[in-house]
């Protein structure tokens, strides 16, 4: 599918919303403001969005902060957040934390600038590879690495240990968008300390949030030796994938994945192919994009389930319906775990793991008829606050209920209210990789085991771009089978029925 060409004409990289926002003044910010410095008094710079919900939550649906003399426009009301949707006005902007990826992801399909070619080449040679015939042939691989997590989660079972949920996630998120994507295996949870390319990848996403809490001039001092760990970090990374198209071409191509269409395919119009260096862009940002938000996902839902037994009850009933006792469910019965699906949206409303998204304007226009915009001038869409917003999900947004995501109360709600997904021409194009991934992987989770929490533990998110349930443990116990050895089928929870 070929779309329009975004061509907006302003300039790349920052700008100060001083520039784009002609009534600025209208836009209120934090109260006590340092001359020089901005709005730094009390802030946290290891949890910025945690930071900025609060500022949100005193300060309404539009607001305004100032680091080192950097301004910054942050949107989260309902009703504005639909305007910034509208592309035929607004478009993404690369900015803050994304554009400070761009020295390891340069012109890979995420960091792009709208007007750069290789964002449509990319996006035309790889959109197929998202497709539902191509989701269908990476199922059994996404089964057979999530039977690795239950064998490593049976022997903690066993032995009545806890598992770290955000660890394991994270290993199995990787393996599989490196098998499924590149045919490549890390041997995650065959280590027992994090693969060297998730330590260096952890390295290059946390740099690239503390770039955006120093002030500018002073982060070259600042962060020298942050900095010379990140160049280590980018060579590590262009090093693992680099070996890995090397064995690729080696072997003089694979069975048709991701890795194949980088290197093989061609544009249907033109005819023109990723060059090598963008190759390896692609592949960098695949390998990241494409596992640590969902390795995030996953494990807020489970967190929220095993707080949550009646809905986790729920949950599973539904699973031992849909699937029975298929030892390895099929595609299609995926799809059909309707309420699992809504368990998995609705963690994703309230920490939705990419936590906000940047907008441009494309011409003079005025946001929700109230804030005048120049060309260029952008705003940073607050999701997690999106997903609160009362006016579209009610006085009770804090409450985790799946069933807002029923199919009535979905069509009763306006639209553009949840997105975790981005939005527009550069909206996710993993989502339906990301959503097939963690329903299945929850589903055999639930089936196979009770996941008990640990009283004590208090949700605290961490953040490095991504956010992630920080020391989330839970102690899996397996479910007694209801039939005889050879059975997968689990018994429900008694007096839980859907
Ligand atoms: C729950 C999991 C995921 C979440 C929450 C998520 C979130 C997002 C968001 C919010 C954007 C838009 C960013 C922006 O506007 O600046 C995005 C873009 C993107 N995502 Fe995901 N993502 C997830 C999974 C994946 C997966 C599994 C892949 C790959 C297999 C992937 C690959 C990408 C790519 C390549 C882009 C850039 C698309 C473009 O600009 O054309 N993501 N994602």
């Amino acid at each position: 599918m070929t779309q329009a060409p975004i061509r907006t004409g302003e300039p790349k990289g920052f700008r100060s919303a001083e520039l784009g926002w002609p009534e600025l003044d209208r836009i209120p910010h934090p109260p006590r403001r340092v001359p020089l410095l901005g709005d730094v008094l009390g802030v946290n710079r290891s949890t910025p969005v945690q930071e900025s919900m609060r500022y949100a939550r005193r300060l309404g649906p539009v607001f305004r902060r100032k680091a080192f003399g950097k301004e910054f426009v942050f949107v989260w009301g309902a009703r504005q957040a639909a305007d910034l949707a509208d592309e035929s006005r607004f478009a993404k902007h690369v900015g803050l934390g994304v554009a400070n990826l761009r020295p390891v992801a340069g012109d890979g399909l995420f960091t792009a600038y709208n007007h750069e070619p290789n964002w449509q080449l990319a996006h035309d040679v790889l959109a197929p590879g998202f497709s539902r015939d191509a989701m269908a042939g990476y199922h059994p691989m996404m089964l057979s690495v999530a039977q690795r997590l239950t064998e490593h989660w049976d022997r903690a079972a066993a032995a009545g240990r806890p598992v770290d949920v955000p660890g394991d996630m994270t290993k199995l998120t990787l393996e599989t968008i490196a098998r499924t994507g590149f045919g490549h295996d890390f041997g995650s949870f065959e280590r027992s300390r994090p693969h060297p390319f998730v330590t260096a990848m952890v390295g290059t996403l946390t740099y690239a949030q503390r770039l955006n809490t120093v002030p500018f001039p002073l982060a070259p001092l600042l962060l020298r030796s942050a900095s010379r760990r990140n160049e280590a970090d980018i060579a590590h990374l262009n090093h693992t994938v680099d070996e890995l198209v090397r064995a690729r071409r080696a072997i003089g191509g694979g069975d048709g994945d991701l890795l194949d269409r980088m290197l093989e395919t061609t544009h249907p119009d033109t005819g023109e192919r990723l060059s090598p260096q963008n190759v390896r862009r692609q592949v960098i940002t695949f390998l990241v994009a494409g596992h640590e938000t969902t390795s995030g996902a996953l494990s807020f839902a489970l967190h929220y389930l095993a707080r949550h037994p009646e809905i986790a009850a729920r949950a599973r009933a539904e699973v031992d319906r849909v699937w029975g006792d298929t030892t390895e469910p099929a595609y299609e019965q995926v799809a059909r775990l309707r309420y699992v699906r809504r368990v998995l949206d609705e963690s994703l409303r309230l920490w939705p793991t990419a936590p906000a998204f940047s907008r441009q304007a494309r011409q003079d226009t005025v946001l929700a008829g109230e804030h005048p915009m120049r060309p260029g001038a952008w705003a940073l869409v607050l999701t997690p606050m999106l997903h609160r917003d009362p006016d579209a999900w009610g006085p009770d947004a804090e409450r985790f209920d799946p069933d807002r995501f029923d199919a009535q109360a979905v069509r009763s709600r306006p639209a553009h209210t949840f997105k975790p997904f981005g939005t527009g021409a550069r909206a996710c194009i993993g989502r339906q990789f990301a959503l097939h991934e963690a329903t299945l992987v929850l589903g055999l989770l639930l089936r196979r085991y009770e996941l008990r929490a640990d009283p004590a533990y208090r949700l605290r998110v961490t953040e490095r771009l991504t956010l992630m349930p920080e020391g989330l443990r839970l102690r899996p116990e397996r479910r007694a089978p209801v039939r005889g050895p050879g059975s997968d089928l689990r018994r429900p929870v008694p007096g839980t029925g859907d």
